[in-house]
């Protein structure tokens, strides 16, 4: 008898690969560039995810240049800088904690606001943190979605990196994203996929 049950996504199975089962964290891509128009329309989608308060914190910094390669590589941990050599671009992600001095873009109308989250740095540097991870989520699958191989990184100075990528920006850097179309030959270059908890272990049902 023919399945009639509905299917339980709205998007075709093979993008469901793309962006979830077969996506791997690369460490080995193609030489070829990733074009400025790409991430642009990465940023495009990924600005609509959603953040406490709409406060929309994530920042990316796009080192496109050898200087700014050279500050990341020399604020990365031994093991990563080897991946990061290979990775046809670097994304650095990062949270700003300044962002209420956009409220005319993600809270308009909402007066005394501004004035309400200057006082209170401790809860906007909270803020800004959660919700950088949450949409650094999205980037993930909207670079993947895009077609492109990203290994997400933690293992570098934060302060380091902070202080000679960013200056005297207010933002801080959270995590590097090494980001590359698939190699050629099919190697990512992730080992053997390790597993995951299941359903069981993971959710608890009340
Ligand atoms: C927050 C975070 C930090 C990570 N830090 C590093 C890192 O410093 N170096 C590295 O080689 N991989 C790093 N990874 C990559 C993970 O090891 C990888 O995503 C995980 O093993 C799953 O691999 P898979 O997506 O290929 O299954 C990091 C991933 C995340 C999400």
């Amino acid at each position: 008898m023919p399945d009639s049950s509905p299917p339980p996504f709205g998007v075709p199975e093979e993008a469901l690969g793309l962006l979830f089962r077969d996506a791997r964290s690369s460490t080995r891509w193609a030489e070829r560039e990733v074009p400025d128009e790409v991430l642009r329309e990465v940023h495009e989608l990924v600005r609509w995810a959603p953040s406490a308060n709409n406060s929309s914190p994530m920042r990316l910094v796009v080192v496109r240049s050898e200087h700014a390669r050279e500050i990341v590589m020399e604020h990365a941990s031994r093991g990563n800088r080897v991946k990061l050599d290979r990775a046809p671009l670097i994304l650095v992600v990062a949270s700003d904690p300044r962002y209420h001095e956009h409220l005319d873009v993600t809270a308009p109308g909402l007066p005394g606001l501004y004035e309400v989250l200057e006082s209170r740095p401790d809860a906007r540097a909270i803020t800004a943190h959660d919700s950088t991870w949450l949409q650094t989520g999205f980037l993930i699958v909207a670079l993947r979605a895009a077609g492109l191989d990203v290994r997400p990184m933690a293992g570098f100075d934060r302060p380091g990196l902070c202080r000679d990528l960013l200056g005297d920006r207010s933002w801080n850097a959270e995590l590097i994203l090494a980001v590359g179309y698939p190699a050629e030959d099919g190697e990512h270059g992730a080992g053997d996929r390790r597993g995951r908890p299941d359903w069981d272990t993971t959710t608890l049902e009340l």
